[in-house]
């Protein structure tokens, strides 16, 4: 007996795939639908260990292509959608931000006409549940968090872009009473991540003896999570969240950039056997990242008072199980830094 119909989009990426991998295991009265256009950063290798689960169906498909979009929701009826499917690096929408207009506007339209086409006016047991960031809040100095009720103030083509989705998405509630919810997330580390984000970019750089680009001074602050608490987090406000409300999810674990790679550096040296302080040796700083943002971090108390959720993981536990599946997982990295990724290497880092 199938409870609910779920599509997931951007299943096949970092987030998306601790996602479907959750709701698939946990859920087994769920029809998971994993949505993906399959870009450079969709990886069905990231899923093989579900990919016959009988509750699980890959679907190839582009958000922005609003005809095969409609037929999908027309043809499988969704009863609800957790929205992952994006455009996700900073420095990506710096080069190219039409595309990320595209996708992440255009192809989050496109779901939430197909979703509001299909559920008429029948909202009962429907949900729209977009995935954001904590990028749309803008710049923090150096003291503050961000709330639910932070202006928006992005900078960069990439937060922009998520931002506008926020704002239709919220436009689709109050114009259209679409059931929808959004949570705004910091920034998730742990297995499956793309090697372009700066964690599994310095555990790959570190392995190959390469250097370690830094920005800048290093001196910026991220708040960071680990992916499966993200994954955990959509569960709980997937099932208990309050239609029309957006929630905050964060680490309470603030680094600076140069701080956190120290870090890494230290659990390197150990894993790989190298004398302490070898790793840190291929530390680089290189040209700041254009608009640079300075600090995030997130206050995550209303989704913790209100739903109960706690971030699960040590932030050093995290580290040791991230840093020990990359290790392990040679084959997934090395696939990667094989294809066009290098291109985009040398174009990022060349003359840096
Ligand atoms: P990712 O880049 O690893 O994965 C994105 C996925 O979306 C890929 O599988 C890709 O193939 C798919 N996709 C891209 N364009 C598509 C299109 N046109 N049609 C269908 N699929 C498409 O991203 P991620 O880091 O897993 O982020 C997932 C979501 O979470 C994004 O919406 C991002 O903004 C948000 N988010 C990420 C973080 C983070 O730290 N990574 C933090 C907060 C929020
Ligand atoms: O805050 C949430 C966001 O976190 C998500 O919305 C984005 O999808 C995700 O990519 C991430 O954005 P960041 O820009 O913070 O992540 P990134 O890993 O690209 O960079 C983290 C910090 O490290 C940032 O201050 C820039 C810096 N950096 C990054 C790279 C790739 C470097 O110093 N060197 C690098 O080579």
């Amino acid at each position: 007996m199938t409870d609910k119909k779920i599509l997931i989009t951007g299943g096949a990426g970092f987030i998306g795939s601790h996602v479907v991998r959750l709701f698939v295991n946990t859920y087994p009265n769920y029809q998971i639908y994993n949505l993906d256009a399959l870009t450079y950063a969709g990886n069905l290798e990231n899923l093989t260990d579900i990919e016959n689960a009988s509750n699980y169906q890959f679907l190839k498909a582009d958000i922005t292509d609003a005809d095969a979009i409609n037929t999908l929701f027309e043809e499988h009826q969704f009863d609800s959608v957790i929205h992952l499917a994006a455009e996700s690096h900073v420095d990506r929408s710096i080069a190219d931000p039409l595309l990320f207009i595209k996708t992440n506007i255009l192809g989050t339209i496109n779901l939430l006409n197909a979703a509001k086409a299909i559920w008429k006016d029948n909202f009962e047991g429907k949900l729209f549940y977009h995935i954001s960031t904590d990028e749309v809040y803008g710049s923090l100095g150096d003291t503050g968090l961000f709330t639910e009720t932070t202006a928006y103030d992005p900078r960069s083509p990439y937060s922009s872009s998520k931002a506008s989705s926020d704002h239709i998405v919220r436009a689709y509630y109050h114009t259209y009473n679409l059931p929808v919810v959004v949570s705004n997330c910091s920034n998730n580390y742990g297995p499956n991540q793309f090697p372009e984000k700066l964690l599994p970019l310095a555990i790959s750089n570190i392995k190959n003896n390469k250097p370690i680009p830094i920005y800048g001074k290093g001196e910026n602050i991220r708040d960071w999570l680990f992916v499966l608490d993200h994954a955990r987090a959509i569960d709980v406000i997937y099932h208990k969240g309050k239609i029309g409300d957006t929630y905050n999810i964060g680490g309470v674990n603030e680094w600076t950039n140069i701080d956190l790679i120290h870090k890494l550096c230290e659990i390197m040296d150990r894993k790989l056997g190298r004398e302490n302080g070898e790793s840190a040796k291929l530390i680089t700083f290189v040209t700041d990242r254009a608009g640079h943002d300075k600090r995030y971090a997130i206050d995550s108390s209303k989704l913790m008072k209100e739903l109960d959720w706690q971030p699960s993981l040590q932030f050093e536990e995290g580290m040791e199980k991230t840093v020990g599946w990359y290790l392990s997982n040679e084959k997934w990295l090395n696939n990667i830094l094989s294809g066009d990724y290098e291109k985009y290497y040398s174009k990022q880092y060349d003359n840096r």
